[in-house]
């Protein structure tokens, strides 16, 4: 049921979601993946109460039109795909109810004549028939395919474009391993129900008025002997289907947590081998995977009763039809054909009528997982474009902070208060301040991941929010904290935010971030691979990788996260004319606790505790810089 979707490649989207951005990855909180986590998604008690039949097909209902209202919209350009494979699956029905016709008055031929006369005719249709519906089955199946699988692309597409809107928040609540299973597993389940769920659905119903047609023709009363055990059918779907239904969330919610325990783990495994605390990883991922084998057991054992139930029932059918059937026959009013006939239509009939009790089953299952890509697609992106918002970028990187307030959605005493200062086109201004106390999260504001509480922040004299969210992000170039590497070439690498940058300007740049000699040095230079996070790259080597992907951004508006973390000495002193020499045409806002700097700096500000503080020379313990000292402002 579950074949393995692209899991790798999701994953690596998910992980990469921070580098587009240039999200910190290493200031947002941990991916902590506790079980309970991945099971939040708070699916209905849809079918949790008691009641009859009608109840639960009411439930069962409700939940089918509440994934098609949410999910429909997107199988736009497969539905007349959609419409012809229905077409085309009626048609093998319709076919299949005339060869069932044909081989009873076949049967009643060779009873009446014995000679091959009657078979020739007959026979000849029944070919025909067959051929019909061979043809339409296939065309119909493979359509249905073509279609469930572009309507598949289509929703993971659609999430994951919605999933890059939204905050560092949301991928703090929520683990990457478990947004993966969401965009796999999930979405293949929401699928199986929407898409080619209907059309089988339809196509189910449509053979059932087939048959249950041609059951009603031949013999009315003997038709009912197999109404009447309906109910009990009915009675069983109901029991087995509310019961699946809890299984089914327990399930997606037990799986999210596998995938995402197994994400982490594997991500980790550096860090447990050091430890040797491999045992208590493995532990961890065994009791996950043992509460999901046990959930999918049920789960085996619920759906394993189904079909015999019906095949139980099928046969106390037909066993009562044959024994009416005798009767009929010995009084006359039956011919052998007729009875073979009927009872061949009745085994037809359970087997759409089979596919229909299982797709009910399927729906509740789909729910859960509906529930969990809706919980997705229903978190707002925190920060959103006011309209009319400016499609003009900002030309010369003028940062005015006003009275800036912030705190963390759900965290009241973190984040920053009262924060003013001015950094002007072509001038660098250092912040420094205590680790926490708040420098980074001051950057998260300037792309607008988060928006102030309080205050106003402006580019140009233009607030933030004023500015279209892809404009205002081409305009400031943000060097996170922790440098991302990405699957990729060295070059792609630094390219990543200038795509069309040009060779000779790719090494310049490299040049500048003091790269160009260990990149010289790589085995393929700038046509390396590099793994995902670049594990064969040292944190030095990393960080100038992702300095020199900066520089090659041209815009007006620079800020960086300590550049210089994990560079020794010499290279920040080789580091310093290029970054003078980036500064100078641009307004820069530099966070740093490295001295070494100070002196680029026309203005220095200390940051403690969120607020802004007085007299940071002194206290960065300066030999007097050649540069005016300016306090805050
Ligand atoms: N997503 C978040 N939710 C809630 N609190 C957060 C979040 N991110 C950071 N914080 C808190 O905000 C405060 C400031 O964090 P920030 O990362 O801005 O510090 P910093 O000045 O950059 O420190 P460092 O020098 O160590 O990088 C810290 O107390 C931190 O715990
Ligand atoms: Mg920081």
């Amino acid at each position: 049921m579950h074949s393995q979707p692209p899991t790798a490649y999701a994953a690596e989207a998910l992980g990469a979601l921070g580098a587009p951005d240039a999200l910190d990855a290493l200031d947002a909180p941990e991916p902590d993946a506790p079980e309970s986590d991945a099971g939040e998604s708070d699916a209905g008690e849809s079918d949790a109460e008691p009641g009859s039949i009608a109840a639960t097909a009411r439930a069962a209902r409700r939940d089918f039109r509440q994934l098609l209202a949410r999910f429909w919209p997107l199988t736009a350009p497969d539905r007349a795909g959609l419409a012809v494979a229905l077409l085309l699956l009626v048609t093998a029905a319709a076919a299949d109810t005339v060869a069932v016709w044909l081989f009873s008055d076949i049967v009643d031929g060779l009873a009446d004549s014995g000679g091959l006369a009657a078979f020739w005719a007959p026979a000849r249709w029944w070919v025909a028939a067959a051929v019909v519906g061979a043809v339409a089955t296939f065309a119909g199946a493979a359509l249905t395919g073509r279609a469930t699988e572009r309507f598949l692309l289509r929703l993971r597409d659609h999430t994951f474009g919605h999933l890059q809107r939204l905050s560092p928040d949301f991928f703090a609540k929520h683990s990457v391993g478990d947004l993966v299973a969401r965009l796999s597993a999930d979405i293949e389940v929401i699928e199986s129900m929407v898409a080619s769920g209907l059309v089988q659905l339809l196509a189910a119903a449509v053979s059932v008025l087939f048959f249950g047609g041609a059951v009603f023709l031949l013999r009315w009363d003997l038709a009912l002997v197999v109404v009447a055990l309906l109910p009990l059918l009915l009675l069983a779907t109901r029991r087995l289907s509310r019961r699946l239904g809890a299984l089914s969330r327990d399930e997606r919610a037990s799986n999210g947590a596998l995938t995402a325990r197994l994400e982490e783990n594997i991500a980790t495994v550096g860090l447990s081998q050091a430890y040797g605390t491999q045992a208590r990883h493995a532990d961890q991922l065994h009791r996950v995977g043992r509460r999901w084998m046990g959930i999918r057991l049920a789960q085996n054992r619920l759906s394993a009763l189904y079909p015999p139930l019906s095949d139980l029932l099928e046969t106390a059918a037909v066993l009562g039809v044959l024994g009416m059937g005798a009767w009929e026959i010995s009084a006359g009013r039956l011919t052998v054909g007729g009875l073979v006939g009927f009872a061949t239509y009745l085994g037809f009939l359970f087997g759409p009528l089979q596919r229909i009790g299982d797709l009910v089953l399927t729906v509740t299952s789909a729910r859960a997982s509906g529930d969990r890509i809706a919980e997705v697609l229903d978190t707002p992106p925190l920060t959103t474009d006011r309209s009319p918002a400016s499609r003009l970028p900002a030309r010369h990187g003028l940062l005015q902070l006003a009275g800036v307030d912030f705190a963390y959605p759900g965290a009241p005493g973190t984040g920053l208060r009262d924060v003013s200062f001015t950094v002007r086109p072509g001038e660098l201004v250092l912040l420094a301040g205590p680790s926490g106390a708040g420098k980074s999260t001051l950057t998260r504001l300037l792309p607008r991941y988060y928006d102030p509480t309080a205050g106003r922040i402006t580019l140009d004299g233009v607030d933030l929010r004023d500015y279209r969210l892809d404009t205002l992000r081409r305009s400031i170039t943000l060097l996170p904290q922790e440098a991302t590497i990405l699957t990729g070439t060295v070059a792609d690498n630094i390219a990543y935010g200038s795509p069309h940058a040009t060779p000779a300007a790719i090494v310049e740049a490299a040049r500048a971030a003091g790269a160009e000699e260990f990149i010289r040095e790589l085995p393929k230079g700038y046509r390396t691979r590099l793994g995902h996070r670049g594990p064969q790259l040292s944190g030095g080597q990393r960080q100038r990788i992702a300095l020199a992907r900066a520089f090659l951004r041209d815009s007006p508006l620079l800020v960086l996260d300590e550049p210089t973390t994990g560079l020794d000495r010499r290279s920040v002193t080789d580091l310093l004319p290029a970054l003078r020499a980036l500064a100078s045409g641009r307004a820069t806002l530099l966070i740093s606790h490295d001295v070494a700097l100070v002196p680029l700096a026309d203005t220095v500000l200390t940051l403690d505790r969120g607020r802004l503080v007085e007299s940071p020379r002194d206290e960065l313990a300066l030999p007097t810089a050649g540069r005016p000292a300016v306090g805050v402002g």
